[in-house]
Order: C-alpha cells, then structure tokens, then sequence
C-alpha cells in the first residue's frame, strides 16, 4: 500500500490510533454528520472502533480512507481517500468509492478537492483503475459540487440506506 501522498498544501497519510481524538472532533459534529445519516459519535469507544476497521481494510483491501494533514499546521483535519466496497451498493459489487470528510473549521479552503484530485490521480495513474465511484446524499451540495469539479458526471439516483442519494462516476481519461 502507498505509505504517503504529498500536495501543494496536504499530507494524505493512514489514519492512526493517536488520530482519535481529532476524528472525535470530527465524528461528534452534528453538522458533519447531516448527510450522513445524522448519527454523530457519542464518545471516543466508538471513533476507536472506526479506526481500526479502517485500518484492517488497509490489511484487506490494501486501500481506504486516508488523513489529512495541513502542512501549515500540521494538524489533522479530517479524511479522504479511496474505500473498496466489497458488497454490493446501487447494483455494484467490488468498486472504488472515492469520499471525503473536514472538520468544519476547514471546508471552504479547497481542502477536499485538493485531496481528492491526489486520490483520483493515483487511482488512475499507480493503480491503473478504469473507473472510479461516488455517492452523496441528494440534499448534500457541498459535496456534489466537489465531485462536479473533480470531473465525475451523475449518473442516477438510488436508495441509500432510506435517503435519496446521487451515484456518480468518473472515468479514466
Ligand atoms: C463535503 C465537504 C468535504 C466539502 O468541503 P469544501 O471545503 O466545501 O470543499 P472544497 O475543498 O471543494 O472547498 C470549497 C471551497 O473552498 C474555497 N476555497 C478557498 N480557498 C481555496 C483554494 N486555495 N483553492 C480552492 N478553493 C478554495 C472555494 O471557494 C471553494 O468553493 P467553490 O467551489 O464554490 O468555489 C465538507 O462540506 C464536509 O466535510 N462535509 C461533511 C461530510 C460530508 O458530507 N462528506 C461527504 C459525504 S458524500
């Protein structure tokens, strides 16, 4: 597995158990957490759970979600990366997800576009994949409109889990 990505102002790097209690920042943010089934964490348990399950998919799957380091401050400032979706979602089986999560204090900075152009470009170019997908709660702009500036085109909606959400994807060029 890659150990590190390096952009103009980001370090994406595996998510670590020392990372929990930024990710209890992150995770326990009801705003966060609005399109995304609305179930914030309660306590540090439940982020300790997250990451080691993100973890042993570094194991299994040789991929998954990575942190964001700021380079300016070096602090951890919430995740992207690629997720192998081993079950089946929206009629697909085994496909790369690409996703993104910041603490609140850092959206509007072009944080999780910058991130995802490195995932989408190491997707393409070191894994040599054809394809790569995305979803998103209908209601969710902030997100649609990264996807829309990475280049992925809509594809249709679906039922995720009771919401209406938007499957997109985006191919190699
Ligand atoms: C989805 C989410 C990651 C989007 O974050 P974001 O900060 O809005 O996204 P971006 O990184 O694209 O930054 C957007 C804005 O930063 C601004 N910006 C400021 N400085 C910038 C810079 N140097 N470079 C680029 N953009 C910059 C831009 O104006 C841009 O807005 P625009 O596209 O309207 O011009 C964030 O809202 C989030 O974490 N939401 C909660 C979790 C979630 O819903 N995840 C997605 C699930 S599908």
């Amino acid at each position: 597995m890659i150990s590190t990505i390096e952009t103009e102002r980001l370090i994406l790097r595996e998510i670590l158990p020392a990372d929990k209690t930024e990710m209890f920042v992150l995770d326990s943010d009801p705003e966060v957490h609005k399109y995304l089934g609305n179930m914030p964490v309660k306590d540090i348990d439940q982020v300790r759970e997250v990451i080691q399950f993100i973890r042993q998919q570094y194991i299994h799957n040789e991929i998954g979600r990575f942190a964001i380091i700021e380079k300016s401050s070096n602090e951890f400032i919430g995740w992207c990366g690629l997720k192998l979706f081993k079950e089946t979602v929206n009629n697909h089986t085994d496909f790369y997800d690409l996703g993104y999560r910041l603490i609140k204090k850092h959206w509007e900075k072009g944080y999780a576009t910058e991130a995802s152009k490195a995932w989408l470009n190491h997707a393409f170019e070191t894994m040599n994949l054809n394809e790569v997908y995305a979803m998103t709660d209908t209601r969710n702009l902030n997100s649609k409109k990264v996807l829309e500036k990475l280049g992925f085109s809509f594809v249709e909606k679906f039922d995720f889990m009771g919401d209406e959400s938007d499957w997109f994807k985006i191919t190699k060029k």
